[in-house]
Formats: C-alpha cells, structure tokens, sequence
C-alpha cells in the first residue's frame, strides 16, 4: 500500500529543488456563481493561475520558479526557446529571463509578416531577440535553433536551447505539485467536497494529480485536448517516472487518472471554433473571467458542454484550472469581435 505524505512532507520534498520567488502566490479560488446558476448543474470554482503575474500571467510564472535558479547555476548564459507565434512560453520565459537578467532567443514558427500583436508584441516589449520564421522555415524550426546554439557556442557562450533538456518539460509538473498543496488548503477553508478539476490535458493538471494522490485525496480529474498535433504520451505520459523521481515521491501519475476529452479541438490548434468563442463570451459575461482561444477557452466550452451533458454529477465542486494565456485574445481580435451570439441566460 502507498504509504501517503502529508502537505508539509510533500512541501519539503518541492524544498529540495533550487528556487527563487516569481509568481503572486497563493493565486485567488473564487466562486464562479453566475455561470454556476445559469449552466444549472454543480457548483463551479476557478482557480486564478491567469493572475500569477510575469506579463500577464499564466501556468509557467510556476514553472519557472524552479526552472530559471536551475539554468543558472548550471552557467548558462543566454537562453534558446522554440515556439509558435502566439505562444505564451514564449512571453513568459522573455520574462523569466528579464527576472535574472538572463539572455533570450526566440525563434517563432509561422511568425512572419504577422501582426505585432498579443503575445508577439509583449515579447518584443520584453525585449526578447526574435527571430521570426517563415512558414517555409517553420518546417525546420528546431534545426534553425540550434544552428543559432552552435554559433553562440563557437562565440564562447553557454546556450540553453530550451528544446534539447528534460527539466523543461517536467517543471511545470513540480510547480503543479506546490499548487496541489495551495488548492488543498483553499479547499479546506472553504470547505468544498466532492472535487472535480478541469483544465488543458497538460502538466499542470499532472502535477496536482500526482499533489493529490501523494496526499491521498480522492479528487478527480478531466483534462481537454487542445492541439492534435501533440499527443499526450510524448507530451506528458512518458514524463510521469521522471517527475517521480525529480520529486523522490511514492506515487506519479498514470494515463487512467485523468479523463481525457478530445472532441473540443475543432480544427485544431490555434482555430477558433464557435464552440469556444461562444464560451469566451459566456465566461466573460457571467463572471466576467476572460479565456483565451487557445487553451482556456477550450477548456471553458468543455465545461459547459459537459455540464449540459450531464458529463459531471451535480453533487460533484468543478474547479477550472485557468492557466492565462491572455494576451492571446488580442491575436484573435478579428474573430472575437465578429461574435455575434446571445449569451443571454437560458430561461
Ligand atoms: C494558457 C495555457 N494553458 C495551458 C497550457 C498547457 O500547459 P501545461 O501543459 O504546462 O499544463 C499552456 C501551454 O502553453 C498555456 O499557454
């Protein structure tokens, strides 16, 4: 049998890794009750991770509490990230990095001739070193970087393509286990039951799955889908013995903790479909919280649908995970604005 941790053994095993403060942490867990009565089903909570701060906030103002004291001690000194042209990781390691006065490269796929908008302009803002790709480029993006990697080397500079190492990619994990920690105790003063937690099929939500099975707590788990060209198994599933052991835990995640739902998708990553453009306006409209079309606003139509489904049981607390991606809305301005649908309560 698993022998469980408690939150304060669990918090010194997170203790262990190297740190430095960078999110507003503890990020609010509201009541989201507008969309609660007017969707008629179980209760429905979020919590705020659009409001950790780091220009505009989001998922990795987490990570990169771990991730940049790591890359430093290590000597580099100048950072590579890969990314497409609206991504927010790329906005929030440019602002990372300016945290530790650190070098940054971003190569951006698809990039080219595209508006200075959103994401991309925050990037530029934060004085990040673009190199904006073409879509015939976008094809080797990985390659261009690290042709940039080898002639910083050769230059005498110790660059960290970001793509190249594991910690990346189970960082946001371990943020997501110390958010495990934060949610128990925002549960537990508000005394809420019977937890459910949705958010993007992604690390995040494998984090606190692994916080909450470390600590024995029965919550469940429904993770979206956003982008088929990224399957879970690579993205995370083969990740989960690597956090076990980055974390020296009892227990990771597996594939059955989490339900996956993939028909939320639409075309694919980076189309807005009307589903969630029309669950951008609900949100907004109700409790006034803002998705992005990407990722949250996906998330949020998944919700909505499945509470209409009858997909969650009424005694069930949902919390959705929002995981920011803000300045996204700005990149999608055209279509947002063109939303022509009532969002009105249904009577
Ligand atoms: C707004 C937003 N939400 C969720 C995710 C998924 O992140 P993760 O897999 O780290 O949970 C991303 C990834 O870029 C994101 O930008």
């Amino acid at each position: 049998m698993t022998q469980h941790l408690t939150p304060d053994e669990l918090q010194a095993k997170i203790n262990k890794l190297p740190r430095m403060k960078i999110a507003h942490l503890p990020t609010p867990l509201e009541e989201m009750p507008r969309l609660t009565e007017r969707l008629g089903g179980p209760q429905i909570w979020i919590k705020r991770e659009d409001m950790t701060g780091l220009a505009y906030g989001g998922n990795k103002a987490r990570h990169y509490e771990f991730e940049m004291p790591h890359v430093a001690d290590l000597g580099y000194d100048v950072m590579i990230n890969v990314m497409d042209y609206h991504s927010n990781n790329a906005r929030m390691t440019a602002a990372a990095a300016n945290k530790i006065g650190m070098r940054y490269i971003l190569v951006l796929k698809n990039a080219a001739n595209r508006n200075v908008q959103g994401n991309l302009l925050i990037d530029k803002i934060l004085g990040a070193e673009l190199h904006l790709l073409d879509e015939y480029q976008s094809g080797d993006a990985e390659g261009y970087a690290t042709r940039l990697k080898e002639e910083l080397e050769a230059e005498g500079h110790k660059p960290y393509l970001i793509q190249d190492h594991l910690f990346p990619r189970i960082v946001g994990m371990v943020g997501f286990v110390q958010a495990g920690i934060e949610i128990l105790e925002q549960i537990n003063e508000n005394d809420l039951k019977n937890v459910h937690i949705i958010g993007v099929a992604g690390r995040s939500l494998c984090g606190l799955i692994v916080a909450a099975k470390s600590m024995g707590l029965d919550w469940k788990f429904t993770g979206v889908t956003v982008n088929y060209d990224v399957p879970l198994d690579g993205y995370i599933f083969q990740h989960s013995e690597d956090l076990k052991k980055a974390l020296d835990l009892p227990v990771t995640f597996e594939q059955g903790d989490m339900r996956v739902l993939d028909q939320y998708v639409g075309e694919g990553y980076g189309v807005l479909s009307a589903q969630v453009n029309e669950a951008i306006h609900i949100a907004a409209q109700t409790d006034a919280i803002i998705c992005d079309p990407n990722y949250t606003g996906t998330v949020m139509a998944a919700l909505i649908d499945q509470v209409e489904e009858g997909g969650f049981s009424n005694d069930e607390t949902i919390i959705f995970l929002h995981t920011g991606g803000l300045p996204a809305v700005f990149t999608f301005a055209d279509q947002l604005a063109a939303f022509k649908g009532s969002v009105q309560a249904r009577t």
